[in-house]
């Protein structure tokens, strides 16, 4: 009797960055960061800091470096690990820049109007709306193409980017023959939109000015602690989700996301509980999942040498297997190689 053996399945690939801002919030690691982390066992998964599309926005050079590590120490902190995954820095690895290029000349102006995130950050930054602002979905619909990526795990605002990159990629396969994967959105269902404290019809964002409007996942346990006690609510006074009730409704998706218990399990433990008394519970729940990030990133941030190690070892990888895509692209062109 034989048996059949089956040749292992290809593990899917997927693909994901996050920008190198001082704070990164509650929003990205509920929104992306933490399935980035859950993935990686059963996806063949590629991380990257995404500092080259920081500089669409002006930053200070010794911030901006102090950020970009400090974003790779904290999502090491968060559970990304190397043994598993491939976890870069974005400007280490030349061939998104080049990749880049070459989709900008099959990605068309109205499309890239259309972007909501240009929108509201032309407005935002009314004196800096330069061309890579403007390009920047082309420099992301790279990012994810030069990996041949299945799966992009996001929030849901980075979901027009993402149907922008399909569109590239379908519009170059079409014109040479198959040369990019189309990749699909993977969003979470609970934490993939986590509102403003202050102003809950709004995402949670680290640009927002007012500081209490976000909790980043290195503030400090009273910091957390206070914002949840400042966060907006309605005069009803009921825990429960409901229309109109947008701060509480955020408020018990936060729970929902860090605990893992669902908005009925939630009401049923504050029935005639009032508003106090659940925002002490969803800081107490939020501080609880942060720390033991925060105990492991004031370690690592110390050991600059591991470190390197790590982002450089995986940026070599990183390079060799975009290198085969961008050869790929330039050679369906034209280009001599
Ligand atoms: P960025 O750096 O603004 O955000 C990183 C990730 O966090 C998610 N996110 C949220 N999720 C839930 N609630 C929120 N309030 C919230 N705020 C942010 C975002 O959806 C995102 O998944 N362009 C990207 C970075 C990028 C990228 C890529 C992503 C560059 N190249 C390639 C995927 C694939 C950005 O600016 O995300």
């Amino acid at each position: 009797m034989s048996e059949e053996i089956k040749a292992p399945e290809k593990k899917k690939r997927i693909f994901s960055a996050i920008q190198p801002s001082g704070t990164i919030t509650l929003g990205n690691y509920v929104g992306a960061l933490r399935n980035w982390v859950r993935l990686q066992d059963d996806y063949d998964c590629i991380f990257a800091v995404a500092d080259l599309h920081a500089i669409t926005v002006r930053q200070d050079p010794k911030e901006f470096k102090k950020n970009i590590l400090e974003a790779y120490a904290l999502f090491l902190a968060c559970g990304i690990d190397t043994e598993k995954s491939i976890f870069f820095i974005q400007s280490h690895v030349h061939t998104h820049a080049e990749l880049a290029w070459l989709l900008n000349c099959y990605t068309q102006f109205g499309e890239l109007s259309r972007m909501t995130q240009f929108k509201d950050k032309s407005a935002k930054h009314a004196d800096n709306v330069n061309a890579g602002l403007f390009t920047y979905p082309s420099l992301m619909a790279a990012d994810i193409l030069l990996y041949q990526a299945d799966l992009v795990p996001i929030g849901a605002d980075q979901k027009q980017h993402l149907e922008l990159t399909r569109n590239i990629a379908d519009r170059f396969n079409g014109i040479y023959g198959k040369t990019f994967t189309v990749p699909d959105a993977y969003i979470p269902e609970v934490g993939a939109r986590i509102k403003s404290l202050q102003d809950p019809t709004k995402k949670m964002s680290k640009s927002d000015e007012n500081v209490n409007a976000w909790v980043a996942i290195l503030d400090k346990p009273e910091t957390i602690m206070k914002k949840f006690k400042r966060a907006v609510t309605d005069s009803e006074a009921r825990v429960c989700v409901g229309e109109g009730k947008d701060g509480i409704n955020n408020l018990i998706g936060i729970m929902g996301s860090v605990t893992g218990k669902t908005a009925d399990e939630i009401t049923a433990e504050f029935e005639g509980k009032g508003y106090g008394d659940f925002k002490t519970a969803v800081g107490e729940a939020v501080v609880e999942t942060v720390r033991p990030i925060q105990d492991k990133y004031n370690k690592l941030i110390s050991d600059k040498a591991y470190l390197e190690e790590q982002y450089r070892k995986s940026a070599e990888i990183a390079l060799r297997i975009s290198q085969r895509t961008l050869d790929k692209a330039k050679k369906k062109i034209g280009y001599i190689l």
